[in-house]
């Protein structure tokens, strides 16, 4: 093909490009190509990667414009991102979620996704209503018992809860390898349509029995801390990725990071922070193409290991 005819060919990509109408996506439905995991208790399909916000959407209402937050919001939406978890505990992070959905009316496009962090009956109902009223919605997709805190009060109301529709699913999250045996534990009771916990290259603990054990009773995982909260960036800073990562349409180390997680089977979603437009599409790009089997994985992590 001679020059002239790849820039009149281009031309004429771009003009088809043009005219496409922006596609949103419908309540919990993802864009072809895009990786989604059933949620086992339910059959429902979310994509494998889903948006934290921990400090990153912790701003006030009247910061909010000066920030990239809703643009990174509606990004993360436009390439088929759904589900979004935040805590009472993330400061404003609740209410920057609720006011962006809003003004961009994504909310049926989302998975909300929050938790409660308080002692005590009374408190845990004021405290999940306020959530809701934070996140400017009436269900809440998975309600999750953060840290495990008062666990044996709030179980019995979010189980009311999902009885009467306030919520969709609960669950249980923690952040470290020494609450792993507790969540294993719980777990197997298969009480918990959801578990949430760090999984990562540089915390990969978890392989040894949570995940298993999550695969054995049918239970959702949500992975926090993907990246170490930014540690594994750290580590590779100025290493260049292996030339295999091409074999499975991994482009930058935050696809490493994230892919490496999603390939394991038991992994129903990786939740990465970010307030940035340019890192939801980087790592929503760890969404799509193709994902290392069980011998590329182990080769991975020799090579982390090995930087
Ligand atoms: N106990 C719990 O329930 C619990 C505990 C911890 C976390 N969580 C949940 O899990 C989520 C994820 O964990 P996390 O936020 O602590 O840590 P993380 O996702 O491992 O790391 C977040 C950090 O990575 C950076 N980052 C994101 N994408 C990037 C990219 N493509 N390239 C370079 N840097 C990138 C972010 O900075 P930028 O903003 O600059 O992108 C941010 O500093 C939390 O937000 C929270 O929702 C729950």
């Amino acid at each position: 093909m001679n020059q002239s005819s790849v820039n009149s060919r281009r031309r004429a990509l771009l003009l088809a490009a043009a005219t496409l109408p922006l596609v949103m996506p419908d309540a919990h439905s993802a864009p072809a190509g895009l990786i989604t995991r059933p949620i086992p208790r339910s059959g429902e399909r979310i994509p494998a990667i889903g948006l934290g916000t921990y400090s990153t959407f912790d701003v006030p209402a009247r910061d909010l414009p000066g920030t990239e937050l809703r643009d990174t919001l509606r990004r993360f939406v436009e390439l088929g991102g759904s589900a979004v978890d935040s805590s009472p505990m993330y400061g404003h992070a609740e209410a920057a979620v609720g006011t962006l959905a809003t003004a961009l009316n994504l909310r049926p496009s989302l998975f909300l996704a929050t938790k409660v962090w308080t002692n005590g009956r009374a408190e845990g109902i004021r405290q999940m209503e306020e959530s809701a009223r934070l996140l400017q919605t009436k269900t809440i997709d998975l309600m999750q018992v953060h840290n495990l805190l008062d666990l044996k009060t709030h179980l019995p109301v979010l189980r009311d809860w999902k009885k009467s529709g306030r919520i969709r699913y609960l669950g249980i999250t923690h952040y470290t390898a020494g609450s792993h045996a507790e969540l294993e534990k719980l777990v197997r009771s298969g009480d918990f349509d959801f578990v949430q916990f760090n999984y990562s290259l540089d915390e990969p603990e978890a392989e040894a029995r949570l995940l298993p054990a999550c695969a054995d009773s049918g239970t959702a995982t949500l992975i926090n801390r993907p990246f170490s909260q930014a540690g594994l960036f750290s580590k590779v800073r100025g290493k260049p990725l292996p030339p295999w990562c091409a074999d499975f349409d991994c482009g930058s180390w935050a696809q490493f990071f994230l892919k490496w997680i999603i390939s394991h089977p038991a992994v129903t979603c990786a939740i990465p922070g970010t307030r940035l437009v340019r890192h939801i599409e980087d790592n929503m790009a760890a969404c799509t193409g193709r994902l290392p089997d069980a011998a590329v994985r182990k080769k991975m992590a020799a090579y982390f290991t090995s930087i």
